[in-house]
């Protein structure tokens, strides 16, 4: 076993500190030069490749930034992980669950060739499910999405946050792929609703924040639904074990098994360059730096994390 890459713990969680991160985010920042900007969605592609930052929320809801800290970017698809819990929230388990499935996968994020074979999405983190799972929030037009809306403002204690309505047109313009999900699942009858559902999971994905709003998030779900502040409103133990596996499971795509190995945690990317994590009873992280890797992950955040889970043991294994 590669004990020198996996288990090297050489400081404890407590003495995390806003030094700590500029020494790793220093460390990683040349990695955007290997990676690429997703440019799939136009207004993405615009996205400055240098930008980087890395922010920390400890248990005691004390938040750490270091790098680009007031840079905006879109969330995309670690909405999947509000959309779920608003879902989730409001049909139950079962309900979702009945349309798709808990599983992995070995293909990217935009896979939906099972939709022609079991008739269901993998799981609710890739493309296919997260649209049907937004589908299932109740409400006409917009409502769906401003609940998930209203949900980040929460969990981030932020009301300034609201979607980019350019990479929204951008999304809506060249989503086809999306659109033929959609229509797919809407042919087999697993979606009911109009083509209102579909914008509501672009808006979605073109929430604007920071990676200090992704760490109340990662410290959200790693603490059973209680705000970074101890707010306890949505407290739900089993929610927050819902929404991890389905990180840990799917969160990182593909990836998340060589990702489960090498840092085990329960994380959430997007292809605006953002990953959200949870420690489970701990902290909560968030990095972006847009420079993607291959499955769509951000490459410098993943080293970023790596390297944060590394020096202070934070594997869940
Ligand atoms: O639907 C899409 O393709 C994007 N709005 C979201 C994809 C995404 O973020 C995948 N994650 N790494």
């Amino acid at each position: 076993l590669n004990t020198i890459v996996y288990a090297q713990k050489t400081a404890d969680i407590s003495t995390i500190s806003e030094k700590t991160l500029h020494t790793i985010l220093e460390k990683n920042r040349t990695y955007y030069t290997q990676g690429k900007v997703a440019d799939y969605i136009p207004e993405l592609g615009k996205m400055d490749a240098k930008a980087i930052a890395f922010s920390v929320v400890d248990k005691n809801g004390k938040v750490f930034n270091t790098g680009d800290v007031s840079k905006k970017f879109t969330m995309q698809s670690i909405s999947k992980i509000i959309s779920l819990m608003v879902a989730a929230n409001e049909k139950g388990e079962a309900h979702i669950f009945d349309k798709m499935g808990y599983f992995g996968s070995d293909k990217p994020f935009n896979h939906f060739s099972n939709l022609e074979t079991t008739g269901k999405p993998l799981n609710p983190m890739m493309n296919a499910g997260a649209i049907l799972t937004t589908s299932l929030i109740s409400g006409d037009g917009e409502k769906p999405f401003l609940k998930i809306l209203d949900m980040v403002r929460y969990i981030t204690k932020n009301s300034s946050i609201d979607y980019n309505k350019s990479v929204y047109e951008s999304e809506k313009s060249t989503g086809h792929r999306n659109r033929g999900m959609f229509y797919i699942m809407k042919n087999s009858g697993l979606i009911s609703g109009n083509e209102d559902q579909l914008d509501n999971y672009f808006k979605q994905c073109s929430i604007e924040l920071t990676a200090e709003d992704l760490a109340k998030i990662g410290y959200f779900f790693a603490n059973q639904c209680v705000r970074f502040d101890g707010d306890s409103t949505y407290k739900n133990a089993d929610m927050a074990k819902l929404v991890e596996s389905q990180m840990l499971t799917a969160g990182m795509y593909e990836f998340s098994g060589e990702y489960s190995r090498t840092v085990g945690l329960p994380s959430k990317s997007g292809v605006g360059g953002g990953i959200t994590v949870s420690v489970p009873g701990k902290i909560g992280i968030g990095v972006f730096s847009p420079a993607l890797d291959q499955h769509g992950n951000s490459l410098a955040g993943y080293h970023m994390i790596l390297d944060l889970a590394k020096q202070y043991g934070l594997s869940i294994f």
